[in-house]
């Protein structure tokens, strides 16, 4: 490195800040711009998935709150959704299904018909790490991770865009006749070595999302993609859970905080309204800056 660039870098790091505020995120007004429409969102009893199905609802969706497992989780998700104070909240039903089969995926959207009549947004959101060193990793943890997170998406938005093509535009209800929302990951773009399986399922997704935007398009059906960072849930618990993992991680934001659950869900209640009607084949990052290129923030 030059003498030039060595002082250049030291000064940006000098004059960064050293003591940013935790931070609060005010509870935004919750305008009803999903009234009247139909939603499932796919693992939706923790994390990402649960906020998005709070924030649909709150919009005045109907939401179908997706779980594999314990029904519990789930049965409070509903409780959350249908108990937020928003005047104009919609309905919410828990429905048991493992996306990664077929027939459970079809049970799920034929039961969601029968209950809201129709379905308008779907949230792509059922998602797993099974992380290893590649020649540690087994096949059975790659194949889970691929079928979860990539054949699920797969699964859920073919029977999404059938839906959607047998019913239209809702005149009144929405001006397309339905949106997909995959939630992807930073990992569609940047390598993540020893999670292999991870970062090739959300490579795969962001050409599928990307694929099936293309094609669906003419039948006014919108597909995007949500790339979160990193994200305080409980899949990535170790990144954050003590302070010294939580600095470790501020290094590869430039924004320097970790994102909340409630990043993701007020950018998936916009994406899936009329407000964002001419956003197709989207994937949009909402990452404190983390495909910034960090490391060379005072480098290069
Ligand atoms: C992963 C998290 C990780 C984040 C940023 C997400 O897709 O699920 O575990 O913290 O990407 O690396």
């Amino acid at each position: 490195m030059s003498t030039a660039a060595t002082m250049n870098s030291a000064r940006i790091r000098d004059l960064m800040p050293d003591d940013l505020p935790e931070v609060v995120l005010p509870r935004c007004e919750v305008r009803p711009i999903l009234k009247g429409q139909k939603a499932i969102v796919t693992g939706a009893s923790s994390g990402i998935g649960r906020a998005i199905a709070v924030g649909l609802c709150a919009a005045g969706a109907d939401v179908v709150v997706n779980y594999i497992g314990d029904g519990a989780p789930a049965e409070e998700v509903v409780h959350e959704a249908t108990h937020c104070g928003c005047a104009s909240r919609g309905r919410a039903i828990a429905i048991r299904a493992d996306v990664s089969d077929e027939k459970q995926v079809t049970d799920m959207f034929r039961r969601t018909i029968e209950e809201f009549g129709t379905v308008d947004i779907l949230v792509n959101n059922a998602g797993m790490q099974q992380d290893a060193p590649l020649e540690q990793m087994t096949l059975a943890q790659w194949n889970r991770v691929i079928s979860v997170n990539l054949t699920g998406q797969f699964l859920c938005a073919r029977e999404a865009v059938k839906e959607f093509k047998r019913r239209g535009v809702r005149a009144g209800v929405s001006a397309s006749a339905g949106k997909i929302i995959c939630v992807s990951s930073v990992h569609e773009v940047i390598p993540w070595a020893g999670h292999v399986n991870y970062a090739a399922s959300k490579g795969g997704v962001m050409l599928m999302m990307k694929s099936i935007a293309q094609e669906v398009a003419p039948w006014r059906i919108r597909v995007n993609s949500i790339c979160p960072g990193a994200i305080r849930t409980p899949i990535n618990r170790a990144a954050w859970e003590t302070s010294d993992a939580y600095n470790d991680l501020m290094r590869l934001i430039p924004y320097k905080r970790i994102g909340e659950t409630d990043d993701i869900a007020r950018l998936a209640t916009w994406l899936a309204s009329d407000e964002a009607d001419y956003i197709t084949g989207a994937s949009l990052f909402v990452d404190g800056g983390m495909t910034l290129y960090p490391g060379f923030e005072a480098g290069g």
